[in-house]
């Protein structure tokens, strides 16, 4: 592999990359003593800007409380939305970088950070000004969503319907404003947003030049993953319980699949069908989901072997799933995702012959070496 400048010049057999060098000895040259090297890992679906951890939860969920339960008890998301609430900027900021370090260690090299525990256009704009504060303190790139549209917060749990307003009329405009954020989530779900209120506030962030996203048929199959397709969303994400109607509208419209198969861990959910997806057509990428809640996992190596061990994905799909399609899934993916001439040259080394290592050596890191934009960065 040859670099320039934080780029890839040639890769591929010595012969070959040197005389791509054209004579040129270059400054620095690392010889990675037969370890593998892989594209950096690319996370597009984390919401690992947040306050305060929730173990009581975790041991309630453990003991047989379903997630959504916990929500409608005013728990779940609306306890991390007063948490974060009361937290001042800096120390989000802080909360946020300490992850995103946890992750590049585990060779994250770009990675998807939504909103969504705020709930109020001046909660949710602290957290996109504390996701874009961490972002330039790490060398990862890091993509941010705004998912005001993540829960109904208490003020307005008797007349959701003005809160959806609300995310319309006042807080999609103000965050298009300020720019901080590339796409809009919102969580289409029993209890949660109905498909009919999830269009309209994507129908808005659409118009406000946002790309759209849809936690789609997490627990049950409410059509999210049509409607991601009928709204010509990037993505459909999560999809544990999406049906073929569904995933036969996604392939039709080219939209990702991102899977989360840590989350089907931590909520003890059959996972995600990945390969029916496949079969249909469906391109599918792998993410953490990384939260409080449903799966609190900086690991793209532990989503890798989840996809391989218990989706059923090849090593190969599952490699592409977590780099080159999971940086297409926000909008990346011209610059990183791959080892090609031009792109960033963003890669790892593992402790092993093949990307297999990745599932193999289960539950074990056996990133090495991380290198963002030519440079080791872990
Ligand atoms: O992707 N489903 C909604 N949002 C997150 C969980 C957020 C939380 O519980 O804090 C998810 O699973
Ligand atoms: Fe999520």
């Amino acid at each position: 592999l040859l670099c320039e400048e934080g780029r890839i010049l040639a890769v591929g057999p010595s012969g070959e990359v040197l005389a791509a060098a054209g004579g040129r000895r270059p400054e620095l040259e690392t010889d990675c003593g037969g370890q593998c090297l892989v594209p950096g890992l690319v996370d597009p679906h984390t919401h690992l800007c947040f306050a305060e951890t929730r173990e009581e939860e975790f041991v309630l969920r453990m003991q047989g409380t379903p997630y959504l339960e916990i929500l409608s008890r005013g728990g779940g998301i609306l306890s991390s939305v007063r948490a974060v609430r009361a937290a001042s900027q800096a120390d989000l900021e802080a909360a946020t970088l300490g992850r995103l370090r946890s992750a590049l260690s585990l060779g994250t090299t770009t990675v998807e950070i939504k909103s969504g525990y705020g709930l109020d256009t001046d909660s949710e704009l602290k957290m996109l000004r504390a996701i874009h504060g961490a972002a330039g303190q790490t060398p990862q790139d890091i993509v941010a969503t705004f998912m005001g549209g993540h829960a109904v917060p208490p003020e307005h749990r008797q007349d959701p319907e003005a809160y959806v307003s609300l995310l319309v009329e006042e807080m999609i405009p103000a965050v298009a404003r300020t720019g901080l954020a590339r796409f809009c989530d919102v969580f289409c779900e029993q209890g949660v947003f109905s498909p009919a209120q999830t269009r309209r506030i994507l129908l808005a962030a659409r118009e406000a030049g946002m790309g759209l996203k849809v936690h789609a048929d997490e627990v049950h199959d409410l059509g999210g993953a049509a409607l991601a397709a009928e709204l010509g969303a990037v993505s459909a994400e999560h999809l544990l319980a999406a049906g073929d109607a569904g995933l036969q509208a996604m392939a039709a419209a080219g939209v990702m699949a991102v899977l989360l198969p840590g989350t089907a861990l931590c909520l003890r959910k059959p996972y995600a069908r990945a390969r029916a997806m496949m079969d249909l057509g469906v391109p599918v990428a792998l993410a953490t989901d990384c939260n409080p809640g449903s799966c609190y996992c900086e690991s793209m190596p532990l989503a890798f072997a989840l996809a391989v061990l218990n989706m059923h994905m090849t090593v190969e799909e599952a490699l592409v799933a977590a780099t080159l399609n999971a940086a297409y899934a926000i909008g990346t993916a011209h610059r990183v995702g791959s080892l090609e001439p031009g792109k960033q040259a963003d890669f790892l080394l593992l402790d092993g012959r093949s990307p297999a290592i990745l599932a193999y050596h289960t539950g074990v890191s056996p990133v090495t070496a991380v290198y963002k934009r030519g440079e080791r960065v872990a």
